[in-house]
């Protein structure tokens, strides 16, 4: 699209990034971003929490703090009851309440196929924007949340997942990415973005070619849901997967002593998932510490930025 030059754009369409941001002043510039998706989980009240969840994380993954917030929504009012539209409202402000962010409106329009989501806006300092293109050469990368959540909803779509499972991924996808926002910032991140549709690999070859840098990953550092292994062994791989596969392997190389598994959940589409961090080398550890600290239990080193070949990621 021809889209005109403003000089107050200060993140637009040309990096992929999370979210756009506009500068108001010398102090504050407007995050906004919007997502919504149709249900993943069954009970409605989980979805809301999720959605809500899902949408504020490109806020903090750009280092900006979420103040507002609109309602999207399609509904079948004609096959489902007004209630579940209630719960799902519900789990969403209930989110919205523990991130500190106001609920100011919303639209709702009437579809056979349920969606919910959210526009949110919110502020940063103009000049402490987390982009994705800042990932330095020598930086490591830490993951705040394992991977899986596609492979397991869709083993339960299929009926297949465990309980276990589904409470894990739950518990994953409802939590916000608001602590690990403000402690990458207090070490001194260079750059971030979070792991969502595009799955691992998706996400970290917008870093690279965002940065102009390759980065090296080491599956085995990798957190993963257990479960998440056991349903790829079976073939539980949602179509996301293997089109992030189709677009982006051209990014990527992988060291024949990968398990084949382990590549099927680099690409596995995530919903809320965790921020992908490039920080100094010095501070990695020291993130990791603080975040399991806060929660987030399976926060990990997972590589680190390297400067050739440029644009790729190599996986060993
Ligand atoms: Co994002
Ligand atoms: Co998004
Ligand atoms: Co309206």
């Amino acid at each position: 699209m021809p889209i005109p030059k403003d000089p107050n754009v200060l993140v637009g369409l040309e990096t992929s990034d999370d979210a756009g941001v506009y500068r108001l002043n010398d102090e504050v510039a407007l995050v906004q971003t919007v997502d919504f998706f149709t249900p993943i989980v069954d009970d409605p009240f989980t979805f809301g929490q999720i959605a809500v969840a899902n949408a504020l994380s490109d806020v903090y993954a750009m280092g900006g703090t979420p103040l507002t917030a609109l309602n999207l929504v399609a509904f079948p009012i004609k096959t489902l009851s007004s209630s579940v539209l209630k719960e799902i409202l519900l789990g969403g402000l209930s989110k919205l309440e523990e991130a500190g962010v106001a609920l100011v409106g919303g639209h709702t329009v009437e579809d056979p196929e349920l969606k919910y989501g959210l526009a949110v806006t919110g502020i940063v300092h103009p000049n402490k924007i987390l982009t994705n293109a800042k990932a330095k050469v020598g930086d490591r990368l830490v993951l705040t949340k394992p991977l899986g959540t596609g492979i397991i909803a869709t083993a339960l779509k299929g009926g297949m997942a465990s309980e276990e499972a589904v409470r894990k991924i739950v518990e994953s996808m409802v939590a916000l990415n608001r602590k690990a926002s403000e402690s990458m910032q207090a070490f001194g991140a260079h750059a971030c973005t979070d792991i969502t549709g595009f799955g691992f690999i998706g996400h970290a070859s917008e870093m690279v070619l965002a940065s102009h840098v390759g980065m090296v990953i080491r599956s085995k550092e990798i957190p993963i849901f257990s479960e998440a292994i056991e349903y790829t062994k079976l073939g539980l791989i949602p179509g996301g997967a293997h089109s992030n596969r189709q677009f982006f392997s051209c990014r990527v190389e992988v060291h024949s002593n990968v398990p084949s598994f382990l590549t099927d959940i680099l690409y596995d589409p995530q919903t809320s998932g965790g921020l992908l961090i490039s920080l100094p080398p010095s501070e990695a550890d020291r993130l990791v510490g603080t975040l399991k600290k806060e929660g987030d239990a399976y926060a990990s080193v997972v590589g680190e930025v390297v400067e050739e070949p440029r644009g790729k990621i190599q996986v060993l």
